[in-house]
């Protein structure tokens, strides 16, 4: 290679990796500000919720995450809280925040009633098979920690937990109709209580 074509290529090269890094920079300070300034008020710096109404983000997974955000983006979950929050972010930010919070340690809840804990860890192991309730572990995992497009339940607030299983049932959430519909609307109230409590203690 001649020596002026080298020494345009190096420059060439020397002005992308900048202004690639740059970017970067501009998008996580432009994350952060976001954060500061909408999310922390409801979902806490970390994620870990100011209320038990306000889903933990934090250790969430970061596929569900994105996933949810532009449910409520388009309407497909409907929450006139959220939507605005996220109405003029771009998909790129979304994605960021999602992995921002997801990044973040979840710290359960303290629970201390054994009796209930237990007949919680008994829904979510095996369910009820004679009232054919599915095990939650077969698609949330035996330790609750959910998957790609599956919540994580581990350490999530019981209130919120147990607002959502009254949503499937009524269909008022309705980014999933068939499979947390069929399973939540078999069940008791005693039982809705007893796995959200179990669930929320859960690391
Ligand atoms: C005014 C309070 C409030 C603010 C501000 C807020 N949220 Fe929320 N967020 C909620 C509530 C309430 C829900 C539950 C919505 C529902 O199901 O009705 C929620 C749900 C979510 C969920 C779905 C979680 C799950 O487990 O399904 C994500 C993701 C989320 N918020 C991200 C964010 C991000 C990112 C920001 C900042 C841009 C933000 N929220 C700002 C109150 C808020
Ligand atoms: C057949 C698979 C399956 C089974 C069994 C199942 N779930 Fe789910 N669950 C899902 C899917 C899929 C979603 C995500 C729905 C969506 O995209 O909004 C979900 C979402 C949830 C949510 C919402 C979490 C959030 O962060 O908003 C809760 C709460 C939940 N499930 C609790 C349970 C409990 C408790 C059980 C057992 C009684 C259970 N699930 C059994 C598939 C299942």
């Amino acid at each position: 290679m001649n020596r002026p074509l080298k020494y345009v290529l190096s420059i060439l090269a020397l002005i992308t990796t900048n202004s690639l890094a740059h970017g970067a920079t501009d998008t996580s300070s432009r994350v952060a500000d976001i954060v500061r300034q909408r999310c922390i008020e409801c979902h806490g710096p970390t994620g870990q919720g100011t209320n038990s109404q306000f889903p933990k983000l934090s250790g969430q997974n970061a596929d569900y995450l994105v996933k949810q955000m532009f449910n409520f983006k388009s309407g497909a979950r409907k929450s006139s809280v959220m939507a605005p929050q996220l109405a003029d972010l771009t998909g790129e930010e979304i994605v960021q925040l999602a992995h921002h919070f997801s990044g973040e340690r979840l710290i359960p809840e303290v629970t201390m009633d054994k009796a209930l804990i237990e007949v919680g860890r008994e829904v979510f192991m095996t369910g009820n098979p004679a009232r054919e309730i599915s095990a939650c572990a077969v698609c949330h995992g035996p330790t609750a920690r959910g998957g790609q497009m599956l919540p994580r339940l581990a350490g999530q607030h019981a209130d919120y937990i147990e607002l959502q299983l009254r949503r499937f049932i009524e269909r008022s959430r309705t980014t999933d109709q068939t499979l947390m519909h069929s399973v939540a609307s078999k069940m008791t109230d005693a039982e809705i209580r007893a796995v959200s409590y179990f669930l929320s203690g859960l690391d």
